[in-house]
């Protein structure tokens, strides 16, 4: 089976610097939607036919697939001629079926070309047309039948007379065709419309001439028939497309409190017993284990959640949560944080290519970048791994049940051993060894009376004198 993908039109109305097949819905260019639903029907030779935007789209799908055939088709002279050069692109002529789909159609599901494709072969069609019954028909190709409901033709709007305008079956653009036919129709094709392009939906015509068998798969679910042109539909098939994913994975087992503020890709899986708190993003490869509670105002990219842990206003990238592990309120994950299992990332914590080890505890405004931390050890509020020197980053190491007081510096590259404490306020420039208490902070000096000498009449020196008076009253009356 080959699947041809028309990709080559222009998106003007997207006024973008992107290709329009390169705009995301649910963490998938509106291609790669294509790609997949090709793909999940069986199809095992794929050509993509680039024109518009074609460095763009080709090396997006060289990145995806190469083993994708891409046909390029240096004018846009209708969706027959976009056939026409996939199938010469290819070495030899399809003799199986062939699926002819849209880069712009990012509903379409795989399980709805599989359908077709079942009705296509149980009535030995030569041509199975994707159909749907919309109320607003205007700009569609109209599917015609004759009186016994057979097809007969596909005409597009603008050749259509006001009784064919009538007619609110349309064709989806999406069909299935065989192969020999469909070569040896779009070369016959011709440019006598309203257009003056290569129609692909005259091959319908053709096939009826010929006395071979043509039918129509209605599809119910319109939208998955629906292309997109601008940024407004862009929104609103990706709402759309988010709705359906949402309550997939509620019937999976997963509690989400608001879909409507609930934005969850593609490719993300959930475990059941996952609960999702509104105004949560899981995006890209994020993949969430039983139990765990997500949210809320949490954006996840790639991030992997282990079993009951709680993420509570996170922002994270290319991340490992541990099981039962804790985060936020006010987190920052970035690339390569890791988290053990039972271990605490806590509020205004930054953490960037570091491991915490099992039961480690970085709780309250901290910034861990380049860290091993041992399992076990806590790290005091107020911390900061000074991994940068200014040319190059190091790293830094703390040992097992170390526990480190608050307002530290760590400038690596040090290490901390294990069991080790550091005094507060400490900058620990040189390693530490096992069971150490590491104090910088030289002895405190209080200069008695500098406020009175240097800050006369002031509201400190009067408090200060106030405080004073008073501890002489309380010494002179005992
Ligand atoms: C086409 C169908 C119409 C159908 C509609 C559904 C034809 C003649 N008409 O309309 O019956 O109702 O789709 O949306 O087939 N493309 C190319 N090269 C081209 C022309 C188009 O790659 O030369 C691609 C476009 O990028 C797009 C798709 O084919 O993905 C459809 O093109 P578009 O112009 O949107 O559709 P119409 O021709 O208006
Ligand atoms: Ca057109």
């Amino acid at each position: 089976m080959t699947a041809i993908v028309l990709a080559a039109g222009a998106g003007t109305r997207m006024k973008s610097a992107r290709a329009k097949v390169l705009h995301e819905i649910a963490g998938r260019t509106m291609l790669e939607h294509a790609l997949v639903a090709v793909a999940g029907a069986g199809v095992h030779t794929t050509v993509a036919v680039v024109g518009h935007d074609r460095e763009q789209v080709s090396e997006a799908i060289t990145a995806y697939d190469p083993s994708i055939v891409q046909a390029v088709q240096e004018q846009q002279n209708g969706t027959g001629h976009a056939v026409h050069v996939a199938l010469e692109s290819l070495d030899s002529a399809p003799d199986g079926t062939v699926i002819v789909t849209y880069a712009d159609v990012p509903l379409l599901s795989a399980q709805t070309l599989a359908e077709l494709l079942v009705s296509h072969r149980a009535a030995g069609h030569t041509v199975t047309i994707l159909t749907a019954e919309v109320d607003d028909p205007t700009g569609y190709g109209r599917i015609l039948r004759g009186p016994d409901g057979a097809v007969t033709a596909i005409r597009e709007h603008k050749d259509a007379s006001d009784d064919e305008r009538a007619v609110r079956e349309i064709n989806s653009g999406i069909l299935v065709v065989d192969g020999g036919f469909l070569t040896a129709a779009v070369a016959r094709l011709e440019t006598d419309n309203a257009q003056g392009e290569l129609y692909l939906t005259d091959i319908v015509g053709k096939a009826v001439a010929e006395g071979r068998p043509v039918g129509a798969h209605v599809l119910e679910d319109v939208w998955q028939t629906e292309g997109v042109n601008d940024r407004a539909q862009l929104a609103r098939l990706g709402a759309e497309l988010n709705r359906r994913i949402t309550a997939h994975w509620m019937a999976e087992g997963v509690t989400i409190v608001d879909p409507a503020t609930t934005w969850i890709d593609s490719a993300v899986t959930l475990e059941p017993d996952v609960t999702i708190l509104p105004g949560t993003q899981l995006l890209g490869a994020t993949a969430v284990a039983r139990g765990a509670t997500i949210g809320p105002d949490t954006t996840l990219r790639n991030i992997e959640v282990g079993t009951g842990a709680t993420v509570v206003r996170t922002h994270g990238s290319d991340a490992v949560i541990g099981d039962e592990a804790t985060v936020g309120p006010y987190a920052y994950l970035r690339p390569g944080a890791e988290l053990g299992a039972r271990g605490k990332i806590g509020t205004f914590v930054e953490v960037k290519n570091s491991t915490i080890g099992e039961g480690a505890k970085v709780p309250h405004l901290t910034y861990v970048g380049d860290a091993e931390i041992g399992e076990g050890a806590n790290i005091g509020a107020g911390t900061i791994f000074a991994n940068y020197d200014g040319v190059n980053k190091h790293r830094s190491t703390i040992g097992k049940h170390a526990k480190t007081s608050s307002n530290n510096t760590f400038v690596a590259p040090v290490t901390v051993g294990d069991g080790a404490f550091t005094g507060a306020g400490s900058t620990i420039r040189e390693d530490v060894p096992p069971g150490a208490l590491a104090v910088s902070a030289g002895a405190q000096r209080n200069i008695e009376g500098w406020v009175a000498d240097k800050r006369p009449d002031t509201a400190s020196a009067r408090a200060a004198r106030a405080a004073q008076d008073h501890a002489a009253e309380e010494t002179s009356g005992e």
